[in-house]
């Protein structure tokens, strides 16, 4: 965490987050307020209680207004955009689904850019992911992924991955309309991301790790994955607005394990969890974790959470509610 991380510097400022009750939106929400700033948040449906967590975080009452904006209908877009000093662009479809996920991912991020540009905002930070840099099938095994790493679209739609097509043509989509609007971008590519729910429901990326606590999975995969703290993620949105020298993308990334180094961090964690012991894939040898490099971020003064504290935080922070959300039937989504 930057040195800086507690100050005020967003008093007098106003700031909009795009998608603000998502898991890694909200944490941006929670930390722009502890910051000062005023935060335009939106959503499509403000009285959903999914988002009812956002007015309880501090400061909300005096300087959190929810908009109703639906990322498609660029009018409810600008409304809640004008008079902002910045915008933090989370809101996206999070799907494998081609036409829920591409085009309102495009559309959307193209709507969030223009509206900027018109109401003339100091910067833009949009997530991004790593989905839209190492889906790469030509990268050599020794290579380091860096930012300089795009997606290969044909291998993703060859392969069916839409949620990693969508995320890479969103983000080019934001380059070209910042680019032609003259609208200053910043880009975060976060990995998968975990760490304690401020939100009611459970995110994509959460379930990655319910699946191997609840029983639902007896086997786990010959792959790897990297994880990052879901808190690192929203500081890093919050350092590349506030440093003006920041430009670019930037991963954000904390490290890469084999599923079968996930599990056993979990199962010495956790040991009352049925966690699955057994590799699905007993034939190939074990999937190496690709090389990356946090160094970008890490040159802004950011430091990241361990992912052994990061996974106990996500279970121990966060099972326990959550398994009492699903006795009080409120849904996984
Ligand atoms: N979680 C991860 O591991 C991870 C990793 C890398 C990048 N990311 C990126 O981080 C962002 C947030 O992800 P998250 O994990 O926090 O997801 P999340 O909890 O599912 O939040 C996504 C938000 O996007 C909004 N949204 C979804 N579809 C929309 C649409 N068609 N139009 C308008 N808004 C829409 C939703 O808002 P409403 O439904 O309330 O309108 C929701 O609040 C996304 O851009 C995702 O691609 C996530």
């Amino acid at each position: 965490m930057p040195a800086d991380s507690s100050s005020l510097s967003g008093q007098g400022q106003t700031v909009c987050v795009t998608g603000a009750g998502g898991f890694i939106a909200s944490w941006i929400v929670k930390l722009l307020l502890e910051k000062g700033y005023a935060v335009k948040g939106t959503m499509r449906n403000p009285d959903d209680p999914k988002n009812a967590h956002l007015r309880e975080l501090e400061g909300a009452a005096e300087r959190l207004t929810l908009c109703k904006v639906d990322l498609l209908d660029y009018e409810s877009l600008e409304e809640a955009i004008s008079g902002c000093d910045g915008v933090f662009h989370t809101a996206s479809p999070v799907t494998d689904d081609p036409e829920q996920m591409v085009e309102p991912a495009v559309s959307g991020t193209k709507n969030v850019i223009i509206a900027a540009a018109e109401a003339k905002v100091r910067r833009v930070v949009f997530t991004s992911s790593i989905g839209a840099v190492y889906m790469d099938p030509n990268r050599s095994s020794d290579a380091v992924v860096d930012e300089s790493c795009w997606s290969d679209l044909e291998f993703c739609k060859n392969t069916k991955n839409w949620y990693c097509y969508g995320k890479a043509v969103a983000e080019q989509a934001a380059w070209e309309m910042a680019k032609e609007k003259a609208v200053d971008l910043v880009v975060v590519n976060p990995v998968l991301v975990l760490g304690p729910l401020l939100q009611r429901t459970v995110n994509a990326s959460i379930i990655h790790i319910l699946k191997y606590l609840n029983g639902s999975t007896r086997t786990y995969a010959n792959s790897v994955q990297a994880y990052v703290h879901v808190k690192d993620v929203a500081v890093a949105h919050i350092v590349v607005f506030e440093t003006p020298s920041a430009s670019g993308r930037y991963l954000c990334a904390e490290s890469v394990l084999h599923r079968g180094e996930l599990v056993e961090i979990l199962a010495k964690l956790f040991p009352q969890y049925p966690i699955p012991t057994k590799c699905s894939d007993e034939k190939n040898p074990r999937t190496k974790p690709y090389k990356f490099t946090n160094q970008k971020l890490k040159d802004l003064g950011m430091e990241f959470t361990p992912v052994k504290q990061c996974l106990y935080e996500t279970v121990g922070l966060g099972f326990f509610i959550w398994k009492n959300k699903l006795k009080n039937g409120i849904s996984f989504t």
